[in-house]
């Protein structure tokens, strides 16, 4: 029997299988690929902070595979009274065949994993939100024909998704530049992997990251769980906003990503948000796609 595979970071890929699920991707999207390889078999989904992509993307592309997707929600499970990840992960596992988690700390998906004896699937964590960078990526070919020789800008808080980008951009090389206030970083370790194997660059000049680059990417400057820190985090990302005159910097032709939901006014302007660079609705379209050639390689 082959092992399980989980799917808790980019890493668990190599760049050749990363590349194969973006592919596979691709052929289910344009309909050449029309296999339902989860006949019979079922998802479930814990999810410990909201979501409107994350949930449906992953419900309707069960099913669109012909499997079945199981809503769950942390609070309401035994788990939010206290019963152990390790019993929860042992138990799932006896009656389905994957489980999607969103949760708060990174650890707790990585113990699940450990205990369950069906793939696991990172819905979002504090450190990393790898379906979405998932899309991203099939966005970035769809639009730029790939990313070989591409400028990634991300400009804005060294959160969970750009953690995920910098994994991207040392497994497929391509060059990213994170522009965020002191403070503000992604993880260092995350960075280093990534520094150890592509042009990196880390500063607080959102000028500097967006200069030439082809794709400018931020998100919510307070993501889920650091809703206390919002006025002090208001306040430090100050001028990291992304608007027309940042975006001019930029190459003529650079598109503009933003995993959603977006505050118009805060991250990022209403007319870049919905300007003609703006890819925001075939990124939110692709976490379908993507998940649905995911949930093929892992679970098929
Ligand atoms: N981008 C994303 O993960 O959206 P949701 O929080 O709506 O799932
Ligand atoms: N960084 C955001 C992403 C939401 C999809 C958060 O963690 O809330």
């Amino acid at each position: 029997m082959t092992p399980k595979r989980d799917f808790l970071a980019l890493t668990d890929f190599t760049p050749a299988e990363l590349e194969g699920v973006l592919s596979l991707a691709l052929a289910m999207k344009s309909g050449t690929d029309r296999r339902q390889p989860l006949v019979g078999r079922t998802l479930a989904m814990i999810f410990g902070k909201s979501s409107t992509r994350t949930r449906v993307s992953f419900e309707v592309g069960t099913r669109q595979l012909g499997g079945h997707a199981l809503f769950l929600s942390a609070r309401e499970l035994q788990l939010g009274r206290g019963e152990p990840i390790r019993d929860t992960a042992r138990v799932l596992s006896r009656y389905v065949d994957g489980i999607m988690i969103r949760t708060y700390a990174h650890a707790e998906v990585a113990e699940f994993a450990r205990y369950a004896s069906v793939p696991v699937i990172n819905g979002l964590t504090d450190k990393g939100h790898p379906c979405q960078i998932l899309a991203d990526l099939l966005t970035m070919r769809e639009a730029l024909g790939g990313w070989a020789g591409k400028v990634v800008a991300w400009v804005g808080d060294g959160n969970n998704m750009a953690n995920s980008w910098l994994e991207a951009a040392g497994l497929l090389g391509f060059e990213l530049r994170v522009a965020c206030p002191e403070g503000y970083e992604p993880d260092h370790a995350t960075y280093e992997w990534a520094a150890a194997r592509t042009r990196v660059l880390v500063t607080e000049l959102p000028e500097e990251a967006v200069a030439g680059a082809h794709v400018i990417n931020t998100d919510v400057w307070t993501s889920m769980g650091d809703e206390g820190e919002s006025d002090a985090r208001r306040l430090a990302f100050t001028g990291y906003a992304v608007d027309d005159k940042l975006m001019a910097q930029a190459r003529p032709d650079a598109i503009f990503l933003h995993c959603l939901p977006a505050h118009r006014g805060e991250e990022v302007t209403e007319a870049v948000l919905e300007g003609p660079q703006s890819r925001v609705f075939d990124q939110a379209e692709n976490r379908l796609h993507a998940q649905k050639a995911l949930m093929a390689t892992l679970m098929g």
